[in-house]
């Protein structure tokens, strides 16, 4: 198949070849943002994607950069997203777009006033925010704690225990979703957040 004229073939093509480059650098990852996170980060900005009109192709290559060069998971700043694209064919504009979603995603971007401003973008953001909350959430939240050295709890709500992150973080989440449709699943998942936290605060009585 000739894929300079099929541009959908090139594009599964591409989706393809990521998958593999993304799942050989996140495999060994225990932290809580192994391919698994990636996976479902994925699923779940494509069905956002279908309720939304976007560049479905955009959301998904985003979607499955987006941890790569995170500073949580490289000691040294990376660019390693930037350079995989550049040796892929792809039209300038969409590797922009796909890198400004990469860039801005984080919660300490956020927290500094940065926008993610695509429609793509504003998927992939709720997309990955949803899944640090929730039932998924609580557990990637100790797992990453135990990947960090972080104690489970230290007597407080405002202190470098994973418990506290809860508070610092994962609450937060909710009301800082871009999309009415990732706002609802987050008002559920907060609540079985709160159920969670106080449990955790009855047992400790
Ligand atoms: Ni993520």
């Amino acid at each position: 198949m000739n894929m300079k004229n099929n541009p959908l073939a090139l594009e599964q093509e591409i989706l393809k070849e990521t998958k593999g480059f993304v799942k050989e650098l996140l495999e060994s990852d225990s932290s809580g943002h192994d391919y698994e996170h990636i996976f479902r980060v994925t699923n779940q900005a494509l069905t956002l994607a279908n309720k939304y009109p976007c560049d479905k192709f955009v959301v998904e290559m985003a979607a499955l950069l987006h941890d790569i060069d995170d500073p949580k998971l490289n000691p040294e700043p990376t660019h390693k997203v930037e350079t995989y694209l550049n040796q892929i064919e792809l039209s300038r504009e969409r590797i922009e777009k796909i890198l400004s979603i990469t860039h801005n995603l984080s919660f300490t971007k956020s927290k500094k006033g940065i926008i993610v401003d695509s429609i793509e973008g504003k998927i992939v953001q709720d997309a990955d925010r949803l899944d640090a909350i929730g039932a998924i959430g609580i557990a990637r939240c100790f797992a990453y704690g135990g990947a960090n050295s972080r104690p489970i709890y230290k007597g407080s709500t405002d202190d470098e225990s994973s418990i506290a992150h809860f508070y610092q973080k994962l609450l937060k989440l909710k009301d800082m979703m871009n999309l009415e449709e990732s706002r609802n699943i987050a008002i559920e998942r907060t609540a079985l957040m709160n159920d969670y936290l106080h449990a955790f605060f009855e047992e400790l009585k």
